[in-house]
């Protein structure tokens, strides 16, 4: 057995997570009077009560830098027609809203049009973990659209089609 630990490069590593199929979201913020926003699919839910998200935001990215100045983030869940929103939002350096027609929420934070639903939050709390900050938020308000997600897998953009039977409600 080798003494050393085995190094998980960052392509493998990014290729096997991969296989887990996620939704995609963007993050918005607003800083300055300035918007900021940026595509993930490392969106987790935390707690329900009190209600609480975490979102893995690249360590240097400006959005990142803007949420933990601001304190405030949105997150809008993407709806299976928006894959030009998410490619747009994860193009680096670009501006992100140029032509967008932008409402904002309560927390004065910028909100993406025709999001399948967004979760306005305050940073709970915040951390650096590796190439990441992990950013916990507390969800003060929610709006839900009806409508269908976009999902990831494998790095390629899809949808979840449902297998039509009786929802499995392990919950109830
Ligand atoms: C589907 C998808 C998911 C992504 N998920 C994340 C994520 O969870 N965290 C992250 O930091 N970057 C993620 N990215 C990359 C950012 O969207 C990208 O680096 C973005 O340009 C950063 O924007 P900014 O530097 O202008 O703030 C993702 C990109 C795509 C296409």
């Amino acid at each position: 057995m080798s003494a050393t630990t085995p190094t998980i490069d960052p392509l493998t590593m990014r290729r096997t997570i991969g296989r887990f199929a996620t939704g995609v979201a963007v993050v918005t913020t607003l800083e300055d009077g300035e918007p900021h926003g940026m595509t993930v699919n490392s969106l987790t839910s935390v707690s329900l009560d009190p209600p609480l998200l975490l979102v893995c935001l690249t360590t240097g990215a400006r959005t990142t830098d803007a949420v933990v100045r601001a304190g405030r983030f949105t997150v809008n869940i993407l709806s299976d027609r928006q894959e030009e929103i998410a490619m747009r939002f994860a193009r680096r350096g670009a501006d992100h809203f140029e032509g967008l027609t932008l409402t904002y929420g309560d927390h004065e934070v910028p909100v993406v049009p025709n999001a399948l639903a967004h979760l306005e939050c305050a940073v709970d709390r915040q951390f650096e973990a590796g190439d990441h900050v992990v950013v916990i938020g507390r969800v003060h308000r929610v709006c839900d659209r009806s409508g269908e997600p976009l999902a990831f897998l494998g790095g390629r953009f899809g949808d979840l089609t449902e297998r039509g039977r009786q929802p499995q409600l392990w919950f109830a």
